[in-house]
């Protein structure tokens, strides 16, 4: 007789279907995905490779290019989320003893340098205040100093709500011989980026952020310096998985099996920056301006302050200040429970000090402002 194992009967499994509540989320990321977009994920599955989805993935990598404004062959979605984009945008890069600088003003510096401590590079660091962003003078320094393969930086550190500006740090690379690497994963969609323009060589983001798509297909791009270092490599790239020699092939002419792709996902990206190029991607840009502008004069009208200084802050996220004598927690709770809405906590050194307010995608419009601040209003109301 087969002795089969039963469902572990206690009260928190119940077979019952899925209910999931519908929430508002303003939190980092994931943002809420548009209506289409979670039609476009509903679509039966075809093959991997069938010629269906290998086209639709050329269209992927079009519309990716657009967005990031780069003529980047080498740009395509890596299966998994934002982290497994900048894994892959270090394993392909780096090689051991590489001096690697890492700009460091928030938790996802931080990230970079551990991911990069992984991969044998000799890891060096520039830091600034959390909230704070580097000058180019300052970067020039550093270059000078430590004479890196790589700078990598944050260009919206979404623990902090800064933009890191870029204009002139490609050229400033080049100057010193090295590469570019930058994360987008909150700023592509709702920020201006012009990859080529500002000579990036390497840029990885996220898809449930600024494109208003579930998350678990992260863009990554490699420049033609960054393509040619990979090809002079001494070793391996140290991650099967993420290895763009092999991924290449997949995405390229070849059509080489590597892995599954997460099919549906892919549907739901391709829908996601189809979106985005019909609103446009400067339009996009505006909007979250727009947007933002709005919730930072309600939240000031409402006698909060903000993080960051305004000519440094990120469109898509906002961190608030809370108010002495507010226990910032129990307000994100009851935001959330009685208002379904999602803000989310400082992290890392801002823990216990500031909420994060996204506005991003299809969540950066004026609604989302005035439903938050009005739910706001009154859990500081009651809590005070
Ligand atoms: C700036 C930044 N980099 C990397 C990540 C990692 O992305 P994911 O959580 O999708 O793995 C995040 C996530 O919020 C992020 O904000």
């Amino acid at each position: 007789m087969m002795q089969t194992l039963s469902i572990d009967n206690n009260e928190r499994l119940q077979l019952s279907p899925l209910t999931i509540p519908s929430r508002l989320l303003l939190g980092p990321g994931p943002s809420n995905a548009h209506p289409t977009v979670l039609e476009a994920m509903n679509t039966p599955p075809v093959g991997h490779l069938d010629p269906a989805f290998l086209e639709l993935m050329d269209e992927i990598q079009s519309l990716l290019r657009y967005v990031w404004q780069t003529k980047n062959q080498w740009t395509i979605a890596i299966s998994g989320t934002g982290s497994a984009a900048m894994e892959a945008a270090i394993a392909n890069t780096i090689e051991p003893t590489d001096v690697v600088l890492i700009g460091v003003a928030g938790y996802f510096g931080n990230r970079l340098v551990e991911m990069a401590s992984r991969y044998d590079a000799d890891v060096r660091t520039i830091t600034k205040p959390w909230g704070q962003v580097f000058s180019l003078d300052e970067l020039r320094t550093a270059l000078q100093t430590h004479r890196p393969a790589i700078l990598a930086l944050v260009h919206a550190e979404t623990s902090t709500g800064a933009r890191q500006p870029l204009e002139g740090v490609g050229e400033l690379c080049r100057e010193f011989g090295c590469l570019l690497l930058i994360d987008t994963v909150t700023s592509l969609g709702g920020v201006p980026l012009l990859l080529d323009e500002w000579g990036v060589d390497v840029a990885y983001s996220c898809s449930q952020k600024g494109l208003g798509c579930p998350p678990g297909a992260s863009p990554l791009t490699l420049g033609p310096r960054a393509i040619e270092k990979l090809h002079r490599r001494q070793t391996k790239v140290a991650n099967w998985y993420l290895d763009m020699t092999l991924l290449s092939k997949y995405w390229g002419e070849e059509r080489t099996y590597h892995h599954t792709a997460p099919i549906n996902l892919y549907y739901a990206l391709r829908e996601a920056l189809r979106l985005i190029a019909e609103e446009g991607i400067e339009n996009s840009w505006q909007r979250h301006q727009k947007n933002v502008e709005y919730l930072w004069e309600r939240l000031e009208n409402f006698g909060l302050s903000l993080h960051v200084d305004k000519q440094f802050r990120l469109p898509t996220l906002t961190t608030v200040r809370i108010p002495q004598g507010v226990d910032g927690k129990a307000v994100a709770r009851q935001l959330l429970n009685e208002h379904n809405i999602e803000v989310g906590g400082g992290l890392g050194e801002l823990a216990g000090q500031v909420w994060r307010v996204g506005l991003m995608g299809f969540n950066s419009r004026k609604e989302s402002v005035d439903r938050l601040l009005e739910a706001l209003q009154q859990v500081l109301h009651e809590q005070r």
